[in-house]
């Protein structure tokens, strides 16, 4: 027997961050401006996030950025975000990739507009080398959605005689998602007091702290991650069993 202690260093910082970045619309009608604007400080919430998730040494981001039911949303707004994606992508994608970051996309890729998909292959070829920071991005993502392509994908399989539907196992199915080498959340945060996971990552929460902040997305910076992640190390995660464990 060891006589390692059997609780983990609790200071370690998550590997992986999920964001559900809530709040834009509520920030903008709170000061009487227009939703856009919301969503443009929002971009730069972003900014600073990812810079602050690399400078913690947090492995993998991912951040909510179009749900598959956003769709549902005013055309006006659905021009604003898809707008304000391509601007993300054109004017932030080189300093992203000087910085060593990876982008990642998850999300259906079918149906978005020919630009839109063709600049979202683009930053992830130009960064599939990097080691920094692996940004996910979730675009035009949905949780069930997800888990219905991975089946179908599975399907493919078990047509095609490679797998036994008896062997079928939760792994097995983890294997189909969108991004399956990419570790499960540790930490899941919600801006704007909203308390639900909005068909977000609903597989890979299985085991994920979940902090739920009042805070607007639009005024989200480090040291609310920072917040975030304190938050997350008083949790003890036992993952089913008895022993605490905390982090990876
Ligand atoms: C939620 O606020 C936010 C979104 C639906 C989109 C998130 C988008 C960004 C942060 C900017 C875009 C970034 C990229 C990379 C496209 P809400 O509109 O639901 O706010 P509300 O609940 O207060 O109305």
């Amino acid at each position: 027997m060891s006589d390692m202690p059997q609780t983990e260093q609790t200071s370690e910082v998550p590997r992986h961050v999920a964001i559900i970045m809530d709040g834009n619309g509520r920030w903008a009608s709170a000061r009487g401006l227009p939703r856009l604007e919301g969503h443009r400080r929002g971009v730069e919430a972003l900014r600073r996030t990812v810079r602050a998730a690399g400078d913690l040494g947090i492995g993998y981001l991912t951040i909510y950025s179009f749900s598959s039911e956003n769709w549902s949303r005013p055309q006006a707004e659905i021009t604003d975000l898809m707008g304000l994606l391509r601007r993300f992508i054109r004017n932030d994608l080189a300093d992203l990739h000087k910085s060593g970051v990876r982008v990642r996309v998850i999300g259906e890729r079918d149906g978005l507009a020919p630009d839109i998909a063709r600049l979202l292959t683009e930053a992830e070829e130009l960064t599939a080398g990097n080691t920094g920071l692996t940004l996910i991005v979730a675009f035009n993502y949905g949780s069930r959605q997800e888990i219905a392509r991975a089946t179908r994908r599975l399907l493919d399989e078990v047509t095609a005689g490679r797998i036994d539907p008896a062997q079928i196992a939760p792994e097995t199915i983890g294997r189909f998602l969108d991004a399956p080498d990419v570790p499960d959340p540790d930490l899941i945060v919600r801006t704007s007091g909203e308390q639900r996971l909005s068909n977000f990552l609903m597989w890979q929460a299985a085991y994920s702290e979940l902090v739920f902040m009042p805070v607007f997305w639009p005024d989200f910076d480090r040291a609310a991650l920072e917040q975030a992640i304190a938050e997350y190390h008083r949790r003890e995660r036992r993952f089913g069993g008895l022993v605490a464990r905390t982090g990876s």
